[in-house]
């Protein structure tokens, strides 16, 4: 089958000068969960609003379904949901209102027993009637995905979907997300955080400076990113790691005050035990420790090489 999306060399330039897309190939197979991971300015809005017709291309083309945005820009919209960063509701209209009239923006015929199940799933029943300034902003965007879905599109993207979110509403998401790909839609993310993508995708592509770096499977992909680091908070501050260490990836923080082990999560030997055992032996005593997950930024530079 053909792709759901297939964007062909598409570049957008903004007025101001700044490229905030570099010519992108992307295709997205229908029914999957992807990922757009990328850090702040990325291009992960741009790609999206490109896709929807939101934002004009400078050049390249994207079709969705085979049909062109471009040419056929509101046969291609229908089949699209678009959840946007940012909240835009007419404040003063109903829940049931403000979704009811998406649908027929589309021009679908009414449906109010459909409407009522998606309003139930996102647990908007009980405010079916409130106006959306009475809302909390969790509620807010609870609307806002009500809105995107209320014409039975094909295709599902949210952008940045958890930031700054709660965690009931965050996992509320997730679930909504995998029932919609258990009834055959495919759901385009963006996120800058890893664990969003790990939890949701089939695959993630990773996107920084307008340029996509690399498409691939999820568990792929967490395998390479499947790296930590181990800090620990010294007594004394080094000035020089103990010679049983050369050579490994550690690297002195704050004057010698902080050792920082990178290491891989997933190795049948991540190195930690003999690290310990060996600044033991070299008598470096430590009053504190802690793992994080590598940043983006550490991964990017991984993936692209430092100093790119
Ligand atoms: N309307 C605009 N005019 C000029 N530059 C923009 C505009 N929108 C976004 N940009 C720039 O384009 C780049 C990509 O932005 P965006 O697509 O919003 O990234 P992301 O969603 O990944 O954070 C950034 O450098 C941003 O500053
Ligand atoms: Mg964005």
């Amino acid at each position: 089958m053909p792709p759901i999306i297939d964007c062909v060399a598409v570049t957008k330039r903004y007025a101001n000068g700044q490229l905030a897309l570099d010519s992108v190939d992307l295709s997205i197979e229908r029914g999957e969960i992807f990922a757009l991971l990328g850090p702040n300015g990325a291009g992960k809005t741009t790609l999206i609003g490109a896709i929807c017709g939101t934002v004009s291309m400078t050049s390249g083309t994207v079709s969705v379904a085979g049909t062109d945005v471009v040419r056929d820009f509101r046969a291609a919209r229908a089949r699209i949901g678009l959840v946007p960063q940012e909240i835009a509701l007419d404040i003063f209209a109903s829940v049931r209102t403000t979704v009811a009239f998406s649908r027929g923006l589309f021009g679908r015929p009414a449906d109010p027993a459909y409407i009522e199940r998606l309003l139930r799933d996102l647990s908007l029943w009980e405010k079916r009637d409130a106006r959306i300034v009475e809302l909390s902003g969790g509620m807010k965007r609870r609307v806002m995905i009500a809105k995107a879905l209320a014409h039975e599109p094909d295709v599902l993207f949210l952008d940045e979907p958890t930031a700054g979110v709660d965690v009931n509403l965050r996992r509320d998401m997730w679930a909504l997300v995998r029932r919609l790909r258990s009834e055959g839609a495919t759901v385009i993310l963006t996120t800058h955080y890893i664990d969003e993508a790990e939890e949701m995708a089939d695959r993630v592509g990773v996107i920084d400076k307008g340029r996509v770096l690399l498409v691939e499977d999820k568990a792929a992909l967490m395998r390479k990113l499947g790296k930590r680091r181990l800090t620990l908070v010294l007594h004394d501050p080094l000035s020089a790691l103990p010679e049983s260490l050369a050579g490994w990836p550690i690297a002195l923080d704050e004057g010698g005050r902080r050792l920082v082990y990178a290491f891989d999560a997933s190795a049948d030997d991540t190195g930690v035990p003999t690290l310990l055992r060996r600044l033991a032996e070299a008598g470096v005593a430590f009053a504190d420790l802690e793992t994080t997950a590598s940043s983006l930024e550490d991964i990017f530079v991984d993936l692209v090489g430092a100093g790119s």
